[in-house]
């Protein structure tokens, strides 16, 4: 267990952090978080996620906890005191802690900040070569996935369908048969004619950080990338597949409701991007997974 969290201006050892049982977050879902991997010591895309972070709470109209050069400074610190070497920084703010009522509590009421750290591996060989099944179903959520809001019910039943029959990944799919993205990642194809595939933004899916990376190492590396909705049969068709997340990097999708992707084993294009992520985050000297 990780030594420190922070939780509203302290550091805390784990056991001993907790928040009040009046916290909007715990009581309505009522708060946004962020999700930031840690590599070599080092926080990927820490000003992306940011920007997201803050975009997310300026829908929601909630205070920002604290400015950024400070919220910068705390994951440092905690990075530092949990000697976090690999791994990710889980950041929650909720609207604060308030008597339960569905309005919002009166002007002034402090929003909640809480941040804890987890070891954990970038995928390595095998998870990449064994790659990702997929299964989808009807996207079930609220109306604005483009929050990255803690209210992740759908999220984890979908997952957790996903898990009991034997599956890693939920494809969320839109009422037009069209994917929107997964219960944890956004999702990608690659056409028979080498095409980089994935849904433009909206308010349908996430801006996944990884998501805009991949985008931009697509181009980088002459590929064609098409932002385009897909359906699932043409998922199950393509040439290739694809996650991206901050935590499953390019992950291929090796199967789609039981069905092979092509012949089942992860594709070139999906292996050039991992390549071309994993160079991005582990810097010129491109240290292996
Ligand atoms: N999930 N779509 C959804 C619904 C997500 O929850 C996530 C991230 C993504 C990918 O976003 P990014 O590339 O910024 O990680 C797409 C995080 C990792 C999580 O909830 O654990």
């Amino acid at each position: 267990m990780p030594r420190y969290a922070y939780v509203n201006g302290r550091y805390l050892p784990r056991a001993q952090a907790a928040v009040d049982v009046e916290d909007r977050g715990y009581q309505f879902a009522d708060g946004v978080y962020e999700v930031i991997a840690v590599i070599g010591r080092r926080p990927v895309d820490l000003e992306p996620h940011f920007d997201r972070l803050d975009r997310s709470l300026a829908e929601l109209d909630i205070d920002a906890p604290c400015g950024r050069p400070a919220l910068g400074l705390i994951l440092r610190r905690l990075v530092w005191l949990n000697k976090l070497h690999d791994g990710i920084v889980y950041i929650q703010v909720s609207r604060g802690v308030a008597p339960r009522n569905h309005a919002f509590p009166p002007f002034g009421t402090r929003p909640s900040l809480v941040m804890i750290t987890a070891p954990r591996r970038p995928p390595g060989e095998d998870a990449v070569s064994r790659g990702a099944s997929v299964i989808c179903m009807a996207d079930n959520r609220w109306g604005r996935p483009d929050i990255k809001s803690v209210s992740l019910l759908p999220n984890v039943l979908a997952k957790q369908q996903a898990v009991q029959s034997g599956a890693t990944e939920a494809w969320f799919v839109d009422r037009d048969g069209l994917v929107t993205e997964g219960s944890a990642t956004n999702a990608w194809i690659v056409t028979k004619n080498r095409e980089v595939v994935t849904r433009p933004l909206g308010r349908e899916l996430l801006a996944g950080i990884t998501r805009a990376a991949v985008a931009e190492a697509a181009k980088m590396n002459n590929f064609k990338l098409v932002e385009r909705p897909f359906t699932v049969e043409e998922a199950k068709s393509a040439a290739e597949a694809f996650i991206t997340s901050t935590t499953s990097f390019v992950m291929p999708v090796t199967s789609i409701d039981g069905d092979p992707v092509a012949d089942g084993a992860p594709g070139p294009v999906t292996r050039a991007l991992l390549e071309a992520y994993r160079r991005k985050v582990y810097g010129a000297e491109g240290e292996g997974a």
